[in-house]
C-alpha cells in the first residue's frame, strides 16, 4: 500500500493526489485521503484507482494538511467502507496504515464490548478510535495518545495519524513498515516511498525502525517508540499484552497456538496473493524483478523447527522457481567459513527474531557482502532489523516451546517466496493460479486437520508406552518427518529419529521390532508407491506403523491411519505436519509432561 502526508501552506489536496498517482505503480484496489478543513475532517475515499478518488475530492478546498493511502486489501474487501483514511465514531482522528495488526480481532472486540460502533472489517480502525479515546481520557499531545496506542497493538505499521484539533501537526510512526520524511522550506512530507516525494523535496529521512515523529510544517521530531532498551537507537520488541498470556478454554499454550493455525495462515497470506498475475506480493522484500531472475541460489539459514522449515522452504523454492535451494542450520554454517556467493540469496528464518545463532550468521553474511532477508514473526526483533527486508509472519505471539503456528506460517511464506521467484522465472500462470488457489484454500483444510484430534489423541494413547519411534518420510515428507520428530522428542521425551524412507534398509531397518513404532508420511505424490513399499518392509518385520496421508488409503494399511484433505502436492508439507503435532501433544499429555515448558528447552537461545 502507499501513504502520503503533508502539512505546510500549500494546498493540501493536489500534492497527496499526485503524490498517491506516484505510488500507484504497485497496483491499488482503492484510495482514499483527509484534510482539515474549516476546523473538520473532510475525507474523501474510493473502492478504485487515484484518477477515480481526483474526480470524487472534485473542486480542491484551502486545506494545509492531509493524509492519503492507496490500499491493496489486507483486512476485508475492497470497498468504501475499507478504504483509508480511518477515522473515529466522533471524526476527530484519521488515520492511514500499511501493514498488519495481529491483534486486531481482539482490540475490535474490545471496543466493540465499550458500545464503538465499527464502520470496516479492517485492522487498522482500532488505531483511530484508540487514539481518540487516549486524547479523550485526557492525554496532553496527540505524540503520547499515539505511543500509547502502539504499545498495545502488535503487528507491523508505518502510519499517520492527524487530529483536527491539531491541525499544524502530524504524528507517524515504523514498525517494519516503511516511512519517510521529505523535508523542505516551511512544509513537510510524509510518504511509504521517496518515489512520492521526489517530485518535491531531495532531502529526504528515512524514519527508524521502531520510531515515532511529530511533524509540523518545516520542522519535525522523532524518538524511540517503547523506552529504549540496552542503548542508543536499540528498539525494544512490542511487549505481549495481557491477552496473549490468556489460555482462554485451553489447558496450554501448545494447544491454544496449534488451533490458532488457520487464524494465523489467513493473517500471513492476507494481502499477499495476486490472482491476476497467478503470484505474490511481498512488500518487505525490496528487489526489483530483475535482482530476483538473478538469483541462483537459496539458502535458508535457522535453527530447531526454524530449520526444518527452512528445508520445506528449500525444496518449495526448487520445485516452484527450479532454483537450486537447500537449509543449514545457522550454528553450523557460520562456523564453517562459508563461501558466501553473492547471487545467492540467503533467507533467515526465526520465530523469536533473537535467536543468537542465526543473528551471528546474518552479521557474518552482511560482513562478506550476502544478501539476506528474514522470515520473522516478532516485529522490532533483533533478526528482524539487522537484516531490514523480509517476510513478517504474523502468527502472534508464540509462547510455548514447541513451535507450531509459527512453523506452518514460516512454510506458508516460502510458499510465497517460491511463487514470487517462481514467476519471474518459468513457473506457468496456469500453475501459479493452481498455487494461488491452493494457498487461499489452505487455512479452510488446516481447520479441517484440527477437527480430527480425537482420532489423533486416540493413536497418541496407543503409542504412548514407546520408548523410541521412527519418523519416515522422503523428499517433500523428509522436512515432515524431521519436524514430527522434533516435536515428540521436545516435549514427551520419547527418543525418536527421523530418517529418509529410503535410506531406512541401508541400516536402520536393523532395529525395527515390535517394540519400535514408526510414523510413515505417505503423501499421494508421484512418490506414493516407493513410501508404500517403506510401510510393507517396517510391517514384514513386525514394526507397527503410523501411516500420515491424504491418499485414499484402506483402514488396515497400518496400525494406525492419521488422515489429512488433500491440497496440491507442493503444499502437502504444511497439512502432513499438524497431525504430528497434535500427536507429540497428546503423547506428552499422556505422560503427564509440562507442555508448555519442557525441560532443558527454552523458548528463544540467545546464548551459545
Ligand atoms: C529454540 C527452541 C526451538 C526453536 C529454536 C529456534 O531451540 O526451543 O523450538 O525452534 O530455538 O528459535 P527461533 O525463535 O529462532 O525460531
Amino acid at each position: 500500500c502507499g501513504i502520503v502526508g503533508y502539512v505546510g501552506s500549500q494546498e493540501a489536496e493536489p500534492i497527496l493526489l499526485e503524490g498517491l498517482r506516484r505510488l500507484e505503480y504497485r497496483g491499488y484496489d482503492s484510495a482514499g485521503l483527509a484534510v482539515v478543513h474549516r476546523g473538520r475532517l473532510q475525507v474523501h475515499r474510493v473502492a478504485g484507482r487515484v484518477q477515480e478518488l481526483r474526480e470524487e475530492v472534485g473542486a480542491v478546498s484551502p486545506a494545509v494538511v492531509g493524509i492519503a493511502h492507496t490500499r491493496w486489501a489486507t483486512h476485508g474487501p475492497p470497498t468504501v467502507a475499507n478504504a483509508h483514511p480511518h477515522v473515529d465514531t466522533a471524526r476527530r482522528i484519521a488515520v492511514v496504515h500499511n501493514g498488519i495488526l495481529e491483534n486486531a480481532v481482539q482490540l475490535r472486540s474490545r471496543l466493540q464490548r465499550e458500545g464503538v460502533a465499527l464502520a470496516s472489517d479492517t485492522d487498522t480502525e482500532v488505531i483511530a478510535h484508540l487514539v481518540a479515546e487516549q486524547l479523550e481520557s485526557g492525554t496532553a499531545t496527540l505524540e503520547a495518545a499515539v505511543r500509547a496506542v502502539l504499545q498495545e497493538v502488535q503487528g507491523t505499521y508505518g502510519l499517520v495519524v492527524l487530529d483536527v484539533q491539531r491541525p499544524g501537526e502530524l504524528v507517524v510512526a515504523r514498525l517494519g513498515s516503511p516511512v519517510v520524511l521529505g523535508v523542505s522550506e516551511g512544509e513537510m512530507f510524509v510518504a511509504s516511498d521517496v518515489a512520492a516525494l521526489v517530485h518535491h523535496t531531495q532531502q529526504v529521512v528515512h524514519l527508524g525502525d521502531g520510531e515515532l515523529a511529530t511533524v509540523r510544517a518545516g520542522s519535525y521530531r522523532t524518538s524511540p517508540i517503547a523506552p529504549v532498551a540496552g542503548g542508543a537507537g536499540e528498539v525494544e520488541a512490542s511487549a505481549l499484552s495481557a491477552q496473549d498470556y490468556d489460555l482462554g478454554d485451553h489447558p496450554d499454550f501448545m494447544h491454544k497456538e496449534i488451533s490458532e493455525q488457520p487464524a494465523a495462515a489467513r493473517r500471513v497470506l492476507g494481502g499477499r496473493l495476486d490472482d491476476r498475475f497467478a503470484t505474490a506480493h511481498l512488500g518487505g522484500i525490496r528487489l526489483e524483478p530483475r535482482e530476483l531472475r538473478g538469483i541462483r541460489r537459496v539458502t535458508f539459514l535457522g535453527c530447531g523447527s526454524a530449520y526444518y522449515a527452512g528445508q520445506m522452504g528449500a525444496s518449495l523454492v526448487e520445485e516452484l522457481a527450479r532454483i537450486p535451494a537447500d537449509a543449514e542450520p545457522a550454528s553450523e554454517f557460520r562456523y564453517r567459513n562459508p563461501v558466501v556467493d553473492p547471487d545467492t540469496l540467503y533467507v533467515a528464518v526465526s520465530q523469536s527474531g533473537e535467536t543468537l545463532d542465526t543473528l551471528m550468521a546474518v552479521q557474518e553474511l552482511q560482513r562478506k557482502g550476502g544478501r539476506v532477508v528474514g522470515v520473522v514473526n516478532a516485529v522490532g526483533s533483533a533478526i528482524a532489523r539487522q537484516c531490514g527486508q523480509g517476510i513478517f509472519l504474523h502468527a502472534g505471539p508464540e509462547v510455548s516451546v514447541a513451535s507450531t503456528k509459527a512453523l506452518t506460517n514460516m512454510t506458508i511464506s516460502f510458499a510465497l517466496l517460491a511463487l514470487l521467484l517462481g514467476r519471474v522465472r518459468d513457473l506457468s500462470a496456469a500453475d501459479g493460479r493452481r498455487l494461488v488457489s491452493a494457498l487461499l484454500d489452505l487455512p479452510d483444510r488446516i481447520e479441517e486437520v484440527l477437527r480430527s484430534e480425537p482420532e489423533v489423541q486416540a493413536v497418541a494413547k496407543q503409542f504412548a508406552g514407546a520408548r523410541h519411534m521412527f519418523f519416515l518420510g522422503r523428499v517433500r515428507g523428509w522436512p515432515v518427518a524431521r519436524e514430527g520428530a522434533q516435536k515428540l522428542k521436545e516435549i514427551s521425551y520419547i527418543h525418536a529419529e527421523a530418517y529418509q524412507a529410503s535410506e531406512l534398509k541401508h541400516g536402520p531397518l536393523a532395529l525395527i521390532d515390535s517394540s519400535m513404532p514408526s510414523v510413515v508420511i505417505l503423501p499421494d505424490d508421484e512418490l506414493y508407491a516407493k513410501n508404500l513399499s517403506t510401510v510393507e518392509q517396517i510391517r514384514a518385520r513386525g514394526g507397527p506403523v503410523i501411516v500420515v496421508t491424504n491418499a485414499d488409503v484402506p483402514g488396515d494399511l497400518a496400525d494406525a491411519v492419521l488422515r489429512v484433505p488433500r491440497s496440491e502436492p507442493e503444499l502437502d508439507p504444511v497439512l502432513l505436519t499438524i497431525p504430528l503435532q497434535l500427536l507429540a501433544y497428546h503423547v506428552a499429555l499422556e505422560l503427564g509432561r509440562d507442555i508448555d515448558k519442557p525441560r532443558n528447552l527454552a523458548k528463544s537461545v540467545t546464548v551459545e
